[in-house]
């Protein structure tokens, strides 16, 4: 199995459009030493084929597949090798790259859970839209740990957990969650053996999540923010990461903490960086300390083979 990262920052990307903190400002200028990104998404295919799954489609994915060749491998007159989308979340970051795929042939196999159906035929009625061009072929995902296939992707399993974090702020029930919001996925390649826990956007860390970390060889997990408080000590948002559904890296019960309890050998990457987070700066202190954690940040084009 390889996964390729196309987007490694959270919602807004980095530099953010409108936004002047100290990374972005600094990344625009030159004086700091950090690497643009665009947002969340990751391409996962075999490694004997050039077919895979597009992880959610970001606000940037015509970006993604252009600095992407392997995403166009040119078979026929109209061709990709994304053969299918599977959403992690109904959020804006993930779900609205779903119109920049609309000029397909057929159908677009998409494989979600049904409260995000729910929320991308609704609140945000993306689904609705994409009817009157390509139309999409939807695929439910079951939330009781059964494994699935993607049509075309040979020997990937893929097993969805359901998460603790937030449904977008348009869902019906952003207050209310429900089981399905947000989901984490295991993916497991039969011919190698080897495994990769996935989840962008992952506000606690339940016995569960904690067993599927754990049985991976590589985590790529929720890297949103460093401080609980990030955004509001910068003035950008009264809420926290807690109360957006991100567990931050630093302090009690904290991802790095977590992390630290994995078997030695997992590879440890965050994916979905918000623009804010120190540890963006690549001279950082905060970035140090993930350094001797032996954790790693995600950046946009990494290739993982697990
Ligand atoms: C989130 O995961 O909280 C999002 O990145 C929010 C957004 O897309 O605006
Ligand atoms: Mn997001
Ligand atoms: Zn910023």
């Amino acid at each position: 199995m390889r996964i390729t990262v196309l987007g490694s920052a959270a919602g807004g990307g980095f530099p953010q459009w409108n936004c002047n903190c100290r990374n972005c400002a600094g990344v625009r200028a030159g004086t700091i030493k950090a690497k643009a990104r665009t947002q969340s998404s990751i391409f996962v295919a075999p490694d004997d084929g050039a077919d895979g799954v597009l992880f959610n489609a970001s606000p940037d994915v015509l970006q993604q597949i252009r600095s992407t060749p392997a995403l166009q491998p040119a078979r026929a007159v109209r061709d990709s090798a994304i053969a299918a989308v599977v959403l992690m979340d109904g959020q804006v970051d993930h779900a609205t790259g779903l119109f920049m795929l609309r000029e397909r042939r057929s159908p677009l196999p998409l494989w979600c859970t049904d409260p995000v159906a729910e929320d991308l035929t609704q609140g945000n009625p993306i689904l609705r839209v994409l009817g009157h061009y390509c139309g999409v072929d939807r695929h439910a995902i079951a939330l009781d740990g059964s494994a699935f296939e993607v049509p075309g992707i040979a020997h990937i399993e893929f097993r969805a957990l359901p998460l603790d974090s937030k449904a977008a702020p348009y869902s019906p029930h952003r207050e209310r969650p429900v089981a399905g919001d947000n989901i984490g996925m295991l993916m497991r390649d039969r011919a190698s053996g080897r495994s990769v826990f996935y989840a962008p956007g992952l506000g606690q860390i339940t016995p569960a999540v904690f067993e599927a970390m754990a049985c991976a060889d590589c985590v790529l997990v929720d890297g949103t923010f460093w401080t609980d408080d990030e955004m509001p000590r910068l003035g950008l948002s009264a809420k926290t990461a807690r109360d957006i559904g991100h567990l931050p890296q630093s302090g009690p019960g904290g991802m790095l903490e977590w992390l630290a309890r994995l078997p030695a050998t997992t590879r440890r990457l965050l994916i979905h960086i918000n623009n804010t987070n120190p540890i963006l700066d690549e001279d950082s202190p905060e970035r140090a300390e993930l350094a001797r954690a032996g954790v790693e940040v995600c950046e946009d084009g990494m290739q993982i083979r697990p």
